[in-house]
C-alpha cells in the first residue's frame, strides 16, 4: 500500500427508531422546508427504551471487527458526550460485550463532539510507538434538545466505530493538522440535565472561529492548501453547517471549493440528524460510499466541539476504497429504522433510563446488544436473543 497511519476500515450504526422531520414540521407548525432546506436534514434517529451509546457503539463495533478482524487491537477508545456514568467508560462496557481479551486498554474520552478526532489522533500516536498494534476508535451520540426547542430538529443518533492501524486500506491520515481551543460557553450539558443547553448564534460564530482558526494553523504548519485538497467534509450538527463552513473556508482561502462534495458527504448525517463525536466520521462514510475517482485524492476534515475545539486534519484515500459491502451495511441500518410518530416520539423523550433506581427496560431493539435496565444502581447490558 503507501505506508503512513490511519483508518483502516468504518462502520456506521444507526438508532432503532426514526423520525420523519416533515411530521415534526407540521406538529410545530413549521414549514418543512426550514428543515429539509433551512437545516438539511430529513430524519432524526430515535433510541428505543433500551439503547444508549454503549448499545449503539457496541453494534458499530461488533460489525466492523465481524468484517475487519479483531486482530493486534490492544486498545479501545470510546468518545461520547452522552456518557452513561459518571466514572465508569462505556469502552470497558463495550469490551466486555464484545468479548475482547482482557489485554485490551479501555478508556472514554470528552470534549463535545471533537473527542472523535482526539480518539484517533490519539489511536495514531500508539500504532506510530508500535505498529503491529491497532486500535478500536468508537464514536457513539445522542443529542438531546428540550422539546419545541430551536436545536430540537437537529436531535438525533448513531454511532461510527474504526479501526486505526499502519498501511491503512481506507484513509491514511497526514501527520499534520491544524487546532484551535477556545473556552467558550456556546454549547453545553450540565451535570444534572439530559438535554443540552445551547446559545444557537453563538455556537455558530464559535463554530467559524474553530474552522477559520484550525485553517490558519494548519497553513502556519506547513500542511497542504485548498487547491490541493479534493474533498472537505465537516462536523455537521445539521448538514446546512457544512454549507457555512465550506463558503467561510473559500473566503478564506481564495480557493473555489468543490460544492459536489458536501452533497455526497451528507448523505447519512441528512438521515441520522446529530451525532455529535460520529458526526464527521459519518459524514466522511457518505463521501467514500458516494463519490468514484478519489483514489490516491486528499480530503479534509474538519472536527468540531463546542467549548470549544476544532481540528482540521488531511488523509490520503487508498485505492480501491469503495466497497459495496461497507455501503449497504449504512444503508440498511437507515433503512432498517422503524418509524415513530411525533407523540411516540415526545414519549420516548420523557421517558429516560439514566437514573440510578432499579429499573426493567422494556424489549424494543433488534441491535446486537441492548440496555436491560438498571440492578443494584448499575446499568446491565445484554446481547439480544
Ligand atoms: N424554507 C427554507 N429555508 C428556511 C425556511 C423555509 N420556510 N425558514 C427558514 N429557513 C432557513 C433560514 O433562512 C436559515 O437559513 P440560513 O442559516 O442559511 O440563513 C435556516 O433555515 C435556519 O433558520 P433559523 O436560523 O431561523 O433557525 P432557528 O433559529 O430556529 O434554528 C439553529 C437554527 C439555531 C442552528 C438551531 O438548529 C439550533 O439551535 N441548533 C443547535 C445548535 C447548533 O447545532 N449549533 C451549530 C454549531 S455548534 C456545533 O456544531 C456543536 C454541536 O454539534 C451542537
Amino acid at each position: 500500500r503507501g505506508g503512513g497511519i490511519g483508518i483502516e476500515d468504518l462502520e456506521l450504526a444507526a438508532s432503532h427508531h426514526v423520525l420523519d422531520l416533515a411530521q415534526l414540521a407540521e406538529v410545530r407548525g413549521v414549514d418543512p422546508a426550514k428543515y429539509t432546506r433551512g437545516i438539511g436534514l430529513d430524519e432524526m434517529g430515535v433510541v428505543a427504551a433500551d439503547e444508549d451509546v454503549v448499545t449503539l457503539g457496541a453494534s458499530a463495533a461488533e460489525r466492523l471487527l465481524a468484517r475487519s478482524g479483531s486482530e493486534g487491537v490492544r486498545t479501545l477508545l470510546f468518545a461520547t458526550e452522552s456518557g452513561v456514568d459518571h466514572s465508569k467508560s462505556a469502552a470497558v462496557i463495550v469490551h466486555g460485550l464484545l468479548g475482547l481479551p482482557s489485554s485490551v486498554r479501555s478508556v472514554e474520552l470528552k470534549q463535545a463532539c471533537y473527542a472523535g478526532a482526539a480518539a484517533v489522533q490519539a489511536a495514531i500516536g500508539i500504532v506510530a510507538r508500535r505498529p503491529e498494534e491497532k486500535v478500536l476508535v468508537i464514536t457513539a451520540d445522542v443529542a438531546r434538545y428540550g422539546l419545541g426547542s430551536s436545536g430540537e430538529p437537529t436531535q438525533g443518533a448513531g454511532a461510527v466505530a474504526m479501526l486505526i492501524g499502519a498501511d491503512p486500506s481506507l484513509v491514511e491520515i497526514e501527520p499534520v493538522s491544524g487546532l484551535y481551543s477556545a473556552d467558550v460557553d456556546d454549547f453545553w450539558r450540565p451535570n444534572d440535565s439530559t438535554t443540552a443547553m445551547v446559545n444557537a448564534r453563538l455556537s455558530i460564530s464559535a463554530y467559524k472561529n474553530a474552522l477559520l482558526g484550525a485553517w490558519d494553523d494548519l497553513q502556519e504548519q506547513g500542511g497542504p492548501s485548498a487547491e490541493d485538497i479534493e474533498a472537505f467534509v465537516y462536523h455537521q450538527p445539521f448538514t446546512k453547517m457544512a454549507v457555512k463552513a465550506q463558503q467561510f473556508l473559500a473566503q478564506r482561502s481564495g480557493a473555489e471549493l468543490d460544492p459536489e462534495a458536501l452533497v455526497q458527504g451528507a448523505v447519512y448525517d441528512r438521515r441520522l440528524g446529530n451525532t455529535y463525536t460520529a458526526s464527521l466520521w459519518a459524514g466522511l462514510a457518505s463521501l467514500l460510499d458516494h463519490r468514484p475517482g478519489l483514489d490516491g485524492a486528499r480530503i479534509g476534515l474538519f472536527s468540531y466541539g463546542s467549548g470549544s475545539a476544532g481540528e482540521m486534519l488531511t488523509g490520503i484515500v487508498r485505492p480501491g476504497y469503495m466497497s459495496s459491502a461497507r455501503a449497504g451495511s449504512a444503508v440498511a441500518a437507515l433503512d432498517g429504522r422503524v418509524p415513530v410518530t411525533v407523540a411516540e416520539y415526545e414519549q420516548l423523550h420523557e421517558n429516560q433510563f439514566g437514573s440510578s433506581e432499579d429499573v426493567e427496560t422494556p424489549r424494543v431493539t433488534t441491535a446486537p446488544f441492548r440496555f436491560a435496565g438498571v440492578q443494584g444502581g448499575a446499568r446491565v447490558y445484554e446481547r439480544n436473543s
